[in-house]
Order: structure tokens, then sequence, then C-alpha cells
């Protein structure tokens, strides 16, 4: 048997031939046509007004806080853990992110915790709806409403998951997605920006656009780079989305095949999860430390790649001077380890994969 990658890409036949077709149709490249329409299916599929797609997810959140005018002097409030970019987005942009502990049972900001670390500098919440999990999100919603903060939506990891009958990522003014190469969809790298707010989208359009009002004209309204998207890209992006209820569901049905084949082991804890509304984007499982790692090399030497969880960001250089009890994220990020979770998965790999997590279990 092949080594199985923790996570790899999942291209179908669809997008060679799409890509054939668009490369033989006399192709600009760039961001254009086939762009506009990945945005339009991106929009259509999580229910926003507007969508508009940049270079990576890390870009889309830098894109979010500076169009919201955040700035040098501002506090935006970021889980500890979470993966590096969100906090980094925020410094990016001259803020600077206040990190607070997550809740355990959804590894979600703590929506109390997070009320304690509002200040008069706070101007949002960077609300990372990870691993397609969610808080109570309409209290989130009244927090910023309250304080009169923005409420930007992190759903890197979330495209497709709902919390009640609403797709993740359109809670804030701002939502953001990622399509890296292990994501539900995937162009390689790229990132796309939800919002109902017109004001907001045409400030981003620009902002991607080097500031101008229109491309191929040289006059700048607002400070802004080249965040623009290729239409290389939105070919394979639009041949995904179209694919995406099956990703969705099949995201689910790995998630609990694995739940049901180690539900017994009892050194195996599993995060709580509703699969009517989350697709898990990672099979993601907590044990002992020490076991852990054992279980790492284990399945190593077995064929079996697996990856430990994001460490809490306050515990990487970056983020030293962070000091503050973020007990939850340390334990989680201490505890978690993913499992294999490609959509290229058979159910037999994951029987494989499982019969060999029992081993080590037994041994
Ligand atoms: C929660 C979260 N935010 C932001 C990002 C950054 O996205 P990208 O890798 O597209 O820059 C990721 C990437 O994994 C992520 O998981």
């Amino acid at each position: 048997m092949d080594f199985i990658n923790q996570v790899e890409p999942w291209i179908g036949e669809e997008e060679k031939k799409a890509m054939k077709e668009y490369l033989d149709s006399g192709a600009w490249l760039t961001e254009f046509k086939k762009t506009r329409e990945f945005e339009q299916m991106i929009a259509d599929y999580v229910g926003s007004k507007y969508a508009s797609v940049v270079n990576n997810g890390t870009v889309s959140l830098f894109t979010a806080v500076m169009a919201l005018d955040i700035k040098n002097g501002d506090e935006v409030i970021v889980p500890d853990y979470t993966m590096i970019a969100s906090a980094n987005a925020v410094f990016l942009a001259g803020a600077k992110p206040i990190l607070v502990d997550i809740n355990p049972k959804n590894l979600c900001l703590d929506l109390e915790k997070t009320e304690k670390a509002i200040t008069p500098k706070t101007k949002a919440i960077m609300l990372v709806t990870i691993n397609g999990r969610y808080p109570e999100m309409e209290k989130f919603v009244e927090l910023a409403k309250k304080h009169n903060l923005f409420l930007i939506e992190d759903a890197a990891q979330s495209l497709g998951s709902e919390y009640k009958g609403k797709k993740l990522g359109t809670f804030g003014i701002v939502g953001s997605f990622s399509f890296s190469p292990h994501k539900i969809i995937t162009t390689g790298q790229g990132g796309a920006l939800v919002t109902d707010d017109e004001e907001l989208y045409k400030k981003i359009l620009k902002m991607k656009d080097f500031g101008r009002p229109q491309g191929g004209v040289d006059y700048h309204e607002i400070m802004g780079c080249n965040f623009k998207f290729t239409d290389l890209q939105a070919v394979i992006g639009i041949e995904q989305i179209k694919k995406i209820d099956w990703r969705v569901k099949r995201k689910k049905e790995i998630y609990k095949l694995y739940n049901d084949l180690l539900k017994d082991i009892k050194e195996i804890e599993f995060i709580e999860t509703n699969l009517e509304n989350t697709a898990p984007w990672f099979i993601d499982i907590l044990l002992d430390k020490e076991k852990k790692e054992k279980l790492i090399s284990f399945l190593k030497e077995k064929g079996i790649g697996t990856r430990p969880f994001y460490p809490a960001i306050h515990t990487q250089p970056p983020y030293s001077w962070v000091k503050g009890n973020f007990e939850n994220a340390e334990d989680i990020s201490e505890r978690g380890l993913w499992l294999p979770s490609s959509l290229s998965l058979k159910d037999e790999d994951i029987k494989y994969i499982c019969d060999k997590i029992k081993e080590f279990f037994k041994g």
C-alpha cells in the first residue's frame, strides 16, 4: 500500500478537461470572466450578496482587517488556538492581535473570556469557526453589536458547514475562506471574502487592485496592493465548487466512519460534532500527550501520515510577548492529532488506518 498522506488535494477529470478547454480558448490567464463566475458561485453557495477572491486565505483576512480601517493602536480579539494566519493578518495590518482562550467543546473562542478581553481599543472580534465547528453564533453577533465591534469570521476551514441553516462565513460583517490544497475545495492557493455590505465590497475590490477605481487606470483612490486572483485558479475552483455537495457529504461520511470504528477505544476522545451542520475538514482526535507522540511514530512506520494540532499561538516565537491564561488552547494543542483526512480516502483505507490504531492501543 502507498504511504497514506495526512491530507492531499482531490482533483478530478472535470478540472483537467475544463483547464484544457480554457487554455485552448485563447485565455489571458489573469482574473476575468472565469473569476467573476467563480465569485458568483461562492456567493450563491454561502448565501452572501458579494464574494471577492484573492491570493489566499491569509490575504483575505488581511484585506478584511484593512478594509474595516483597523490599524495601528487598534486591537482585534483572535483565538489562541487557530492557524497562525488569523493572528498574523491582524499584525500585518498594524493592529494588535489580542489572544483569547477557546471553549474546549467546540475549539472556538470562549464567549465569556472574549467579553472580558474587550477594551476601548478593541475594534473587532475574529471568530474562527475551526474545522467546521461553531459556538452559539448569535451570541457572538450580539456581543459584537453590544460593544460596537466588527465581527470578522475566519471560515477558512468551514466552507459547507452551517449553523441553524445559515452557512458559516456569513455571520459577521465579512467572512473569509481559504482554498489551499487541503481545504474543502482548492484552487492551489486562494481565498475569498464574502459580505452583504456593498460599501465594504467596493472597498475590497479597490484594495485588491492597487487601490484604483478600475483596472487599467493609474489613479489610486486608496492604499491597495495586488491581491488579484487568476482565471487559471477560477477554472479549477468552478469545477471544485460544482462538486461541493459531494465533497461536504464525503467529509461527513469519513468522519462518521472513523468515529464508528474508533469509538470503543477509551484512550481516544472525539470532539462533539453535529454532522448535520459540520463538514469536518480534518479528522481530529484528542489523546494523552505522550501516547500521541508514540502513535504518530507507530503510524508513520505503518505508512500512515498524521499531523499534530497547531501549537497554541502564544507558545510560538513571534507571539512570545503574549502573557495570560490559555489553559484550554494549551491542553487541546498538546493532545490534538489529525488523522488522514483526504477526500480521496476509500472506506478500506480508513478501516486499515483504524485497525492500525487499534493494534497500537492493544499493544
Ligand atoms: C483558520 C485559518 N485561517 C487562515 C488560514 C490561511 O489560509 P491560507 O493558507 O489560504 O493563507 C488557514 C489555513 O489553513 C486557516 O486554517
